[in-house]
């Protein structure tokens, strides 16, 4: 078999094992591997690169993708379906590994429908897929996110200050609640559960009226007020009455020192979330799915996606994966709220 292989979407640390995993796999099994560069418009342009051992040699530890990423998206560009399925007959592709999240599965899933070989290995940070209990990347996001805690940890003491710690999470808050239950933050704000500031600011008055003199707020970058709850001033709102991305740490440390009168700082940890190399977990991770993926296309299954249940790597439908995003729950975040102030 000839098998293509991308990767999609925003990079991410463990991309490289993945690829690593699917290549050795393929290349001992006597079949052919070709990387398909910058996500999607990697087969649509057909910007490809032949991958053999040499490629994969010395890749495991390191972070990003050496096949390059995009947000490319097939069905946004006129007979995009189309253009794949001639470019795989003209390059002589038997099937594609998609590695990726929502948006670059997504497209897969659809691919499949219209009769793609195509399997699937799951990428986020922000760990939100659907039907794998972890996606790889996810614990490297944590830990350097964890790490950052501690450090600011260091400096809200030393000052009496609130530090609030802007974390990565679009749309659901798995990075902002690990992290800030590993860090020990005081409150943690998630997408999923809209907050009150007034809330919040009692919280942290509690926490100092009992000796306390400094603390550490989460906020995922995607966290946002309750609807009619009091917001910052001149802030933009969309038509739903949420806050729109970005800023909400610079937002909330105003709000905050507004209300409390306690000197408060912010840091947006941003993209250094998704840098440098992958921990053991993800390497481990990534690897395994790999070469399930590697398997899968050997026995021709199709359509679906490598995932992580419990501690088996197993084959999971595409469809099931991409069809809702995989959210934090009342159980977990309960939890962590034990914790608050
Ligand atoms: O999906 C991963 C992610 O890092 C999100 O947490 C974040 O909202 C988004 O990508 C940022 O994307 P970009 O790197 O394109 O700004």
């Amino acid at each position: 078999m000839k098998v293509g292989i991308l990767t999609g979407g925003g990079d991410c640390p463990g991309l490289n094992p993945v690829i690593r995993g699917v290549v050795r796999k393929l290349i001992q099994e006597g079949h052919e591997v070709v990387g398909l560069k910058e996500g999607w418009r990697g087969i649509v342009e057909k910007k490809t690169e032949a991958l053999d051992l040499r490629s994969v040699s010395g890749i495991l530890h390191r972070g990003g993708t050496i096949l390059r990423s995009s947000r490319t998206n097939v069905y946004s560009i006129e007979n995009g379906e189309q253009i794949v399925i001639n470019n795989m007959k003209e390059l002589g592709l038997d099937a594609l590994v998609a590695i990726g999240g929502e948006d670059t599965l997504g497209v897969a899933a659809k691919l499949y429908k219209a009769g793609v070989n195509v399997v699937g290995v799951p990428k986020t940070i922000d760990n939100d897929l659907n039907a794998t209990d972890y996606t790889f990347g996810f614990d490297t996001a944590v830990n350097i996110a964890m790490e950052a805690i501690d450090r600011l940890h260091t400096t809200a003491e030393s000052h009496n200050r609130v530090i609030v710690c802007e974390v990565m999470g679009r749309h659901a808050g798995w990075i902002a609640l690990h992290a800030g239950m590993a860090g020990g933050a005081d409150v943690i704000l998630i997408p999923e559960k809209p907050y009150d500031i007034n809330e919040v600011a009692e919280t942290l008055k509690k926490r100092h009226a009992r000796g306390k003199d400094f603390s550490i707020v989460v906020a995922a970058e995607g966290a946002s007020p309750k609807a009619g709850s009091e917001v910052l001033q001149g802030q933009e709102l969309d038509s739903f009455g949420h806050v729109k991305l970005g800023g909400i740490g610079e937002t909330l440390a105003k709000q905050i020192e507004e209300k409390t009168g306690f000197e408060t700082r912010h840091t947006v940890l941003g993209h250094i979330q998704r840098g440098g190399s992958p921990t053991a977990f993800d390497r481990v991770l990534g690897t395994r799915l790999g070469v399930l993926a590697a398997d899968m296309v050997l026995e021709g299954n199709f359509g679906n996606m490598a995932a992580l249940k419990g501690t088996e790597v197993v084959p999971v439908s595409l469809a099931d994966a991409t069809g809702e995003l995989k959210l934090v729950g009342d159980d977990l975040y309960k939890v962590a709220a034990t914790f608050f102030g």
